[in-house]
């Protein structure tokens, strides 16, 4: 028998497709341990009915090698979007595939790398210093939304020219109606929240036209400044209107992710006052008072492991939906073309033969001599992986050591009592109640 035979033979996989028509949308979306329980009951693949489609939800490292390197061609990242993400994030790399995905990957790569690293640090060291000491100012806060402020203003400076101020309060605003309309019913009307999110983008899109024309005329050393000059070996550039929509996306993908570690990040360390003490004890050694450089950041070895260990407890993005362009096989199960698959990525993190004791908070295990992290093996997919692995990713990770060790060299922060501090996975996790914290500056007199 043809292996084409063999695989039409084989059994769709194990699930259930739930009612007529929103099949399990629901559970999927108010339960955060959807996939978490029908791995339980399934295995590493189980068929569901979610957002209009038949779905298979895969996870675990093994998964996640199949779908994001070895077979990497029987899926579609376009059609795995929702309408609304095509139309309000229009043809940006999210929804690219082949050749032209490559072509554009590799025009963005130069604002996300080497040299353009080390000229952000400046800019993201005067922003957060700025922020922290308001913080300390305030006292009592809800931490959330203010490091959402933080990371958004860090990117929108960064990745699309804004004056910090009001122009970035105005851009936020903006960027939240353009958010709000991701997950809403495409009515394109002024006064619902879609056609908001429809005149809010046309705005955001002319507002970058109006930067990248400037950086056209005279180019600097943030993003757009770089993406501008950016060309391949056949000379290639990105278009204006590529420009607009690559950097719209840039500024989607840049922020609520990151704001998502920073806040698990703090949250963790307010629960394991050792782990604190040996994360400022490394601050205090390199000196509380050096610059934050490229170099210095190196220097920082055990918040390295920290933050390893947070982006394995607490990936902000949940996993990634692909469309099925050809029928497969996975664990002797078979799944037709045409149906969605969910990639997942918590489950390898918390798989107890990788990272024994999963539960546990032990940044060591990031340890050399440990290295239970082995990336080529799949089981660590914060940023996703293989060829359309996260292009921010080294983006975000400064970002993070930043305004983590500013943190820990300068401010104190204290969890406030009566909070509901469940993560809540949807659009990225984030802390039920906001975190409320008690935040402070620390007297390094005493
Ligand atoms: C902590 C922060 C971040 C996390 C956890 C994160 C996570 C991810 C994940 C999981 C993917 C792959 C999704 C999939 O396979 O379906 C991805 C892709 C992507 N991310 Fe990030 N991201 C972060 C920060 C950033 C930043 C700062 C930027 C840009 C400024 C960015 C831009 C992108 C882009 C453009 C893609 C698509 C890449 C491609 O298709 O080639 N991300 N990210």
């Amino acid at each position: 028998m043809s292996i084409a035979r063999q695989a039409a033979t084989l059994p769709l996989p194990p699930g259930r497709t739930g009612l007529p028509w929103i099949g399990e949308t629901l559970s999927f979306l108010l339960d955060p341990d959807f996939a978490t329980k029908r791995r339980q009951e399934h295995g590493a693949i189980f068929r569901t009915h979610i957002i209009g489609r038949p779905t298979v939800v895969m996870s675990g490292a093994a998964a996640n090698k199949f779908i994001l390197s070895t077979h990497f061609d029987k899926f579609s990242w376009r059609d795995g979007w929702p309408d609304n993400f095509k139309e309000l994030l229009g043809a940006s790399l999210f929804l690219q595939e082949g050749v032209e995905h490559q072509r554009n990957r590799r025009l963005l790569m130069p604002a996300f790398h080497g040299k353009a690293l080390t000229n952000y640090v400046s800019t993201m060291n005067e922003i957060t210093d700025r922020y922290l000491a308001k913080w300390s100012q305030t006292g009592n806060l809800t931490w959330f939304p203010e490091l959402k402020n933080l990371t958004f203003e860090i990117a929108s400076v960064l990745l699309i020219g804004s004056e910090p101020g009001a122009e970035t309060i105005e851009l936020s605003r903006l960027f939240t109606e353009l958010t709000n309309g991701l997950f809403t019913i495409p009515l394109n009307w002024s006064y619902t929240t879609y056609g908001r999110a429809v005149a809010a983008r046309d705005v955001l899109l002319a507002h970058i036209e109006k930067v990248v024309l400037e950086r056209q005329q005279a180019p600097t050393q943030d993003a757009l400044g770089l993406l501008v000059q950016s060309q391949d070996e056949e000379g290639n550039r990105l278009s204006v209107a590529e420009l607009k929509v690559q950097a719209l996306l840039l500024l989607f993908a840049g922020h609520e992710t990151t704001t998502s570690l920073v806040s698990s990040l703090c949250l963790a360390l307010a629960r394991h006052p050792e782990i604190l003490a040996t994360t400022r004890a490394e601050q205090v050694q390199i000196g509380l008072d050096a610059p934050i450089t490229i170099d210095s950041l190196k220097q920082m070895t055990y918040l390295d492991r920290v933050l390893r260990e947070v982006e394995r407890m607490y990936p902000p993005v949940g996993g990634g939906f692909r469309g099925v362009t050809e029928e497969f096989e996975f664990n002797g199960y078979r799944v037709p073309k045409g149906w969605q698959v969910l990639y997942r990525i918590p489950e390898a993190h918390y798989d107890a033969e990788i990272y024994p004791e999963p539960d546990t908070f032990d940044p060591d295990r990031f340890a050399p001599e440990r290295y239970e992290y082995k990336p080529s093996d799949y089981n660590f997919a914060t940023y996703g992986g293989g060829s359309r692995i996260c292009i921010g990713m080294a983006f975000a990770q400064m970002e993070l050591k930043i305004i983590a060790a500013k943190l820990l060299r300068h401010y104190s922060w204290e969890l406030l009592p009566n909070q509901n501090l469940t993560l809540d996975p949807i659009p990225t996790l984030h802390p039920r109640d906001g975190l409320k914290v008690k935040f402070e500056k620390l007297d390094m007199s005493a």
